[in-house]
């Protein structure tokens, strides 16, 4: 009988990536991988701590499954990613059923580990050294880069793909738990990453996001001496057969350097769209996150990136409520935002993170209530600025990659709705034939919300030649933080 496999992931593009290549590495085990965690065999959770609220649904979820695995207790109930490096032991006295703790850099030791699991019965821990556990070096190494082998029926649509071209963290910015549970940041050999590319292009995908925390810091020096920069990684990967569009996710404001947006204006397949945190429009504030910029040299950076790349789209996150925010430096945020015309801004409520800087030296004094209303306010001021963006996109034409049918805007028994992306990341809806997912086309714009906006396809010629055609549900937003590999995610 084939043995069944449940993957529920939170968290960052990382995660989700993780966990398209877990699927894909026990598939070739003989694993299928099933929609109910009931239904499965081997139930993994692939976990994030960067806020409490993404702890908390996994504990409870943890909690759910408990009489289950007491009725069956041959099933293994898996923890991996960041909580698993992050919680180690805690996990084990939270969630006594669970059988294997995995952090994020021991992943490719998982077939192992359910094989001893089903061998002894006996809980299986793998996790990284901590930061300050050994020598650099050692922490470096003890976080293994995972890297298997690519497998397109395991991503949401076989035209899109993320590619890791860097692990780890060396920020360390006080509020974030990243560096910690994710290690040194280390860079892919750029010819590891050329051939996973070209790879993804032989096997039909069109659109490769890079990966990496702070993307643009990505450097690697080659044993004959040449120093890689980001710039240059996209100029080896660009004319890779078959690869439409390259993106890359998530730049640090202070590596916006010119070489790179020099290469994001002078190589047509890379996306004009650029996401650049700011986390904060007040100097007081950046300085004790340890951003490590000012707020003018931000808007500086800004106005290079907008100078050029003429029409590059910028979005941005920002934490609200973080220790010691007054109404005074929210007002500079939102000062910002109303000036700075963002695409969209992910925002978040700060969240005390254990051990990290900001946890140990201020104390997280905006009340809950504060934070909310703070959260509510700059989006709606966001979603004005989005909304803007948006009606001064009405009447151009734009090319759109077809991710699949919009399940927002799908009208009973009406046509069908297809949504995608522009070169600039933004969303479209309009209305098509199914057999248009995976291409590009041209689209009128007609109308526009805060979210999205809506069009006609000009001529239902594609851009670019393809034969690929594809039934698969919609492709993963860079922005859903929550889904499963495998299912539609509209
Ligand atoms: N490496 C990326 C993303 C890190 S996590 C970067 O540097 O931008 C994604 C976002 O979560 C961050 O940009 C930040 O806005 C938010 N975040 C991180 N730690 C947080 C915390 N402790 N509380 C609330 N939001 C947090
Ligand atoms: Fe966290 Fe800062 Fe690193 Fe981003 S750059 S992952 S916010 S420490
Ligand atoms: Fe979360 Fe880990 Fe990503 S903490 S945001 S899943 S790197």
């Amino acid at each position: 009988m084939t043995k069944k496999l449940y993957i529920e992931t939170v968290g960052c593009q990382m995660n989700v990536l993780d966990s398209e290549l877990v699927v894909g590495s026990l598939r070739r085990l003989g694993y299928e991988l099933v929609y109910q965690p009931t239904d499965a065999d081997l139930i993994f959770f692939n976990t994030c701590s960067v806020r409490q609220h993404a702890e908390d649904k996994i504990y409870s979820a943890l909690g759910r499954l408990r009489g289950h695995k007491q009725r069956h207790p041959h099933k293994i109930v898996g923890v991996l990613g960041c909580m698993a490096q992050k919680d180690q032991e805690i996990i084990k006295r939270r969630a006594p059923h669970v059988d294997i703790i995995c952090g994020p850099g021991q992943l490719a030791q998982l077939p192992q580990l359910v094989a001893e699991v089903q061998k002894t019965g006996d809980l299986q821990l793998a996790v990284s050294l901590g930061r300050a556990e050994a020598s650099r070096h050692d922490v470096e190494t003890s976080f293994e880069s995972y890297d298997p082998a690519r497998d397109p029926s395991m991503r949401p649509n076989p035209f899109q793909a993320y590619v890791r071209i860097m692990i780890g963290c060396d920020k360390f910015c006080t509020y974030c738990i990243v560096p910690s549970v994710r290690g040194p940041e280390q860079s892919r050999h750029p010819e590891q990453i050329a051939a996973e590319v070209r790879q993804l292009a032989g096997e039909g995908c069109k659109e490769v996001t890079l990966l990496g925390q702070t993307v643009n810091s990505y450097k690697f020096q080659s044993p004959d001496g040449r120093h890689w920069r980001l710039s240059d990684l996209l100029a080896r990967i660009h004319d890779t057969p078959g690869i439409e569009r390259i993106k890359f996710v998530t730049n640090f404001p202070k590596d916006m350097t010119d070489d790179l947006l020099d290469a994001v204006r002078d190589l047509p397949k890379v996306c004009s769209y650029l996401h650049v945190p700011v986390q904060s429009g007040c100097n007081d504030v950046l300085k004790r996150m340890k951003r490590l910029y000012t707020v003018e040299y931000y808007r500086e950076m800004l106005a290079r990136c907008r100078e050029k790349v003429p029409g590059v789209a910028v979005s941005s996150d920002f934490i609200v409520g973080f220790c010691g925010e007054t109404e005074e430096s929210f007002q500079r945020t939102c000062d910002l935002v109303s000036e700075a015309g963002f695409k969209n801004s992910f925002i978040f409520k700060y969240s005390p993170r254990p051990s990290t800087k900001a946890d140990d030296l201020y104390p997280d004094d905006v009340p809950e209530e504060v934070k909310k209303r703070r959260n509510n306010d700059l989006l709606a001021i966001q979603n004005a600025v989005s909304l803007a963006d948006h009606r001064r996109k009405i009447g151009e034409t734009v090319e759109v990659l077809v991710e699949g049918t919009s399940k927002t805007f799908e009208k009973r028994g009406g046509p069908v709705q297809l949504t995608g992306r522009t070169m600039t990341d933004h969303i479209v809806v309009f209305e098509g034939n199914e057999r248009l997912i995976g291409r590009t086309v041209r689209v009128q714009i007609e109308e526009a919300t805060s979210f999205t906006i809506f069009g006609t396809v000009e001529t239902e010629e594609t851009i670019g030649a393809s034969e690929t055609c594809c039934e698969a549900p919609m492709a993963a937003p860079h922005d859903a933080s929550h889904r499963r590999v495998g299912l539609p995610l509209v």
